[in-house]
């Protein structure tokens, strides 16, 4: 995705803004010392994903090679650590244009227990991650439905189990290709990193160097010690990729195809939707209005009927406002928090290039707009009629995050237990608290008292001292059963694209069909909206006025079948080995569920908040 080009003249000063260490171009001399960092081993998804958890590189079980004086950490953006990278620097010694074969890392030694472990962590399908001038090491591919050539940067296996049945080889041998560009006889930069494993019995007896060529794989035995070698060869391949393009080759979008036709299917069912909808809202409440206002001409005795017999009802207060205000309130700080991070993936700035970009940027925004949490949730407030507002200023400031911190705390204790390195170190929890505390939470209040300012919509309705009694109503319209029924269709705008965000998250690929997930975004806020609308005014026909709630419920009835899908997805796509990647997985697909439910729920009490008003402001009332 390019930046459009009437945003050009705005683009200094917001890349400026965000132009983060590593993206800047490098120039190296021949035989200039190219360094290569180590990352986390991550979990591949090759047919099935087995795990969830990533593993420090010098996890000592291991028993890779160190350079000499121990790693070194590198500097990563909070939204890298939070994401679950750990840089650090590796015994790896490259320079450019120097091509070598068969160099040591070092001789390791892996006792028995150990070897248990390493073989465990190849069936799973473990990969090394390597990053060398910033690029992440990948292996050439090609689309089996396409048939274009991309380099997946999932990293490479830590070894293959297809050899032997009951003990994998482990690779200890690295072919490393570099590809690079010349600028011209001095200056040469880094455009693709290619790593290719394998497994070679290097140690001959009676020799102090390895042999990379022998033919025999190398097995790590569970029943003695291990001796082995860490070997690797370096070529440099001239490449014509331009240090600007370099990206393009790992940004692969699959099955572009695929995409658009489920854009256009969701478009299509929406625009079907919505015509309908508008449809037959528009006759039926304008006949319902001329001929209420008619009666009332006539002076007919005639009773009221419909949804016009709720009138006195619509606007008396829910059963807990505060809730319903903290609620709506927490979900327009999500939705734009969702937006604008959306927007600048769009404009191209969180180019995989800028690791964790995404979840920095996340984290800025959800901190940022704070301030529209409260607005919204004073001026939801005041609507409904409450009054007890102090408490409502706590609520929405400190609620959401406490109950979010507290499902990511007890993964991150579980991460910690599994003594995995996913788990978010202290130092970073410190800086996330101390963003929401001195920063989101006084926006937050900021702008709940600008809401108060503002106060409450008026009611275009008085309301009746003393409430109606409610007939029984069909099923579907009961609270759960509607909800459910309602979320059917905005999950089913969104659920091919959902699938490709799954298989990238967990593939470890960057994901970089922005674009169409912003539409899917737009059409998805469309249709619950509409969907809302509908419920709402089928209920109130029902004489049942106690709409607010519904409204809500209706709107984040995606989250239900997002969550199915969820289950559904682990069941039949994933097949996560120990307990503690099945917790993981539950416990975020239980967050994003939640945030689904928010966002969809907001989305749908505004929504039907207007379409009430203006529909009650229509009618004439004695
Ligand atoms: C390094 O190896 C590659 C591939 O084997 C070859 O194309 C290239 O010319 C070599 N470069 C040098 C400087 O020998």
């Amino acid at each position: 995705m390019r930046p459009l080009p009437f945003l050009l003249p705005l683009l200094p000063t917001l890349i400026t803004a965000f132009y983060l260490p590593g993206s800047a171009p490098r120039d190296y001399a021949p035989g200039e010392r190219i360094d290569v960092f180590v990352n986390t081993l991550t979990p591949m998804l090759n047919s099935k994903l087995h795990s969830l958890i990533s593993h420090d590189y010098y996890d000592p079980r291991f028993h890779f090679c160190q350079p000499e004086g121990g790693p070194k950490k590198q500097p990563e953006s909070l939204g890298s650590i939070l994401f679950g990278d750990r840089i650090l620097t590796s015994p790896y010694d490259i320079k450019m244009l120097e091509n070598s074969t068969c160099q040591t890392l070092c001789r390791s030694n892996v006792p028995r227990d150990d070897a248990k472990f390493i073989n465990d962590r190849i069936r799973e399908d473990y990969g090394l991650n390597l990053i060398i001038d910033g690029l992440p090491s990948g292996e050439m591919k090609r689309d089996s439905k396409t048939g274009e050539i991309f380099l997946d940067a999932q990293g490479f296996n830590l070894g293959d189990d297809d050899t032997l049945p009951d003990s994998p080889s482990l690779n200890n041998h690295y072919d490393i290709f570099i590809q690079y560009h010349s600028r011209d006889y001095q200056h040469f930069r880094v455009v693709g990193v290619l790593v290719y494993p394998r497994s070679v019995d290097s140690m001959i007896i009676g020799e102090d160097s390895p042999d990379c060529f022998s033919d025999k794989p190398f097995y790590l035995s569970e029943n003695n010690d291990n001796q082995l070698y860490y070997t690797y060869s370096i070529s440099f391949i001239p490449s014509e990729i331009p240090w600007g393009l370099r990206w393009d080759m790992y940004l692969h979008v699959f099955d572009p195809k695929i995409h658009w036709f489920s854009l256009i299917n969701s478009l299509v069912i929406v625009s079907f939707l919505i015509f309908m909808v508008a449809m037959i809202l528009y006759r039926t409440i304008s006949k319902d209005i001329s001929r209420y206002n008619a009666i009332d001409l006539a002076e007919d005795v005639q009773e009221d009927y419909g949804w016009k017999l709720v009138h006195g009802e619509v606007f008396r207060m829910p059963n807990r406002p505060m809730l319903l205000s903290v609620c709506v309130g927490t979900g327009t700080h999500l939705i734009l928090m969702c937006i604008v991070t959306l927007i600048f993936a769009l404009l191209g700035f969180l180019s995989p290039s800028n690791r964790g970009s995404l979840a920095t940027v996340l984290l800025i925004c959800w901190t940022i707009f704070g301030c529209v949490g409260g607005y919204t949730s004073a001026r939801t407030y005041s609507s409904l009629g409450g009054e007890n507002w102090k408490s409502n200023i706590v609520l929405t400031s400190i609620l959401f995050p406490i109950v979010t911190f507290s499902i990511i705390g007890l993964l991150n204790l579980f991460l910690v237990f599994a003594s995995a390195s996913g788990a978010v170190p202290f130092g970073t929890i410190l800086a996330v608290l101390l963003l929401w505390f001195l920063i989101s939470v006084p926006l937050s209040i900021v702008g709940y008292f600008y809401g108060m300012k503002h106060g409450p919509f008026s009611n275009p309705i008085r309301t009746h001292p003393i409430p109606r009694q409610i007939p029984p109503k069909p099923w579907y319209l009961e609270p759960i059963q509607s909800a459910i029924l309602g979320g059917i269709l905005p999950f089913g705008a969104a659920f091919v694209e959902l699938y490709f965000v799954l298989s990238s998250l967990f593939g470890n690929r960057a994901y970089y069909a922005f674009g169409f997930l912003f539409l899917t975004f737009s059409v998805v806020a469309l249709t619950t909206a509409t969907v809302s609308v509908l419920f709402v005014y089928f209920i109130l026909c029902a004489e049942e006025y106690r709409w607010h709630w519904r409204s809500f419920l209706i709107g984040g009835g995606s989250s239900f079948w997002l969550f199915a899908y969820g289950v559904w997805y682990w069941a039949s796509r994933l097949s996560l080995d120990s307990f503690t990647s099945v917790v993981l997985y539950f416990g975020y697909l239980f967050l994003f569920s939640l945030l689904d439910f928010l966002i969809g729920g907001s989305i749908g009490f505004i929504a039907s908040y207007f379409a009430v008003r203006r529909l009650y402001g229509s009618i004439r009332v004695d």
